[in-house]
């Protein structure tokens, strides 16, 4: 796995004249909505249409923003882990929670994925935030210890939807837990596969589950399974 540098230097697109700039550069407007300094773009933002013109469709789900990410983002800025410098998005879709512990942090962000069609979409909504993430098609079940040696932080919004992904989610997680990574949140809104993952975690491992609950901006409810390895 590549854990070359990310950089944040890339540059947020040109607002349009319905679209307001923000301090960050980040456009807020219609097609757009704001969730703890970063920018989601919906599917209907000039940035996301490019995208679907030129001919990506994402296949496992990785069509939006999850609110599960947002869930996660929320927690994370709640309970900011001190080692966070090396993070990874696994099944990251459009790359929200990644993309904001990089606006937010400075993070060099692994962006990991089994569909090589969301990455597209991420770098159209990295760009709009002004940062870039580093790719990586992966599998959650083909994630290896040494892949996950640097890393600080692993996190997931919405992973665990069907039952064939219960195993391969609890795997990467006892790898994750092997390989030292500090802090593992995945969040998600309660899909009964979510819990059957979270409670073999929580027995072999430890860690909590926790309800979590947005209003604002985004409305969500769901848990979070976080364990802390430091
Ligand atoms: C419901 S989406 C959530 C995307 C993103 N985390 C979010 O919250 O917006 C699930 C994502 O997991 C990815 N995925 C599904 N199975 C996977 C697997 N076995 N390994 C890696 N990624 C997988 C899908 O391609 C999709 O992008």
């Amino acid at each position: 796995m590549s854990t070359s540098k990310s950089s944040s230097g890339r540059q947020a697109e040109a607002a349009s004249p319905r679209q307001k700039k923000t301090r960050s550069g980040a456009v807020s407007g219609k097609n757009v909505r704001r969730f703890r300094g970063v920018a989601m773009p919906y599917a209907s933002h000039a940035c996301i249409r490019a995208v679907k013109r030129a001919g990506h469709e994402p296949s496992i789900h990785g069509t939006k923003l999850w609110k599960s990410s947002c869930l996660i983002i929320d927690y994370l800025k709640k309970n900011t882990p001190k080692r966070r410098q090396h993070v990874l998005d696994a099944g990251c879709g459009w790359g929200i929670t990644g993309i904001w512990c990089a606006q937010k942090w400075g993070s060099e962000v692994v962006s990991m994925d089994a569909d090589p069609a969301v990455f597209p979409y991420l770098d159209a909504v990295a760009a709009l935030n002004g940062v870039s993430t580093t790719p990586w098609v992966q599998r959650f079940e083909k994630v290896r210890k040494k892949d996950l040696k640097q890393t600080d932080i692993l996190f997931g919004g919405d992973i665990c939807f069907w039952d064939e992904l219960v195993k391969p989610v609890g795997t990467m997680i006892d790898r994750a837990i092997d390989a030292g990574v500090g802090t593992i949140v995945i969040g998600d809104p309660e899909r009964p596969t979510f819990h059957k993952m979270a409670e073999k975690v929580i027995q072999k491992h430890g860690g909590e589950l926790l309800n979590w609950r947005l209003t604002g901006s985004v409305k969500a409810t769901g848990a979070l399974l976080v364990i802390h390895n430091d």
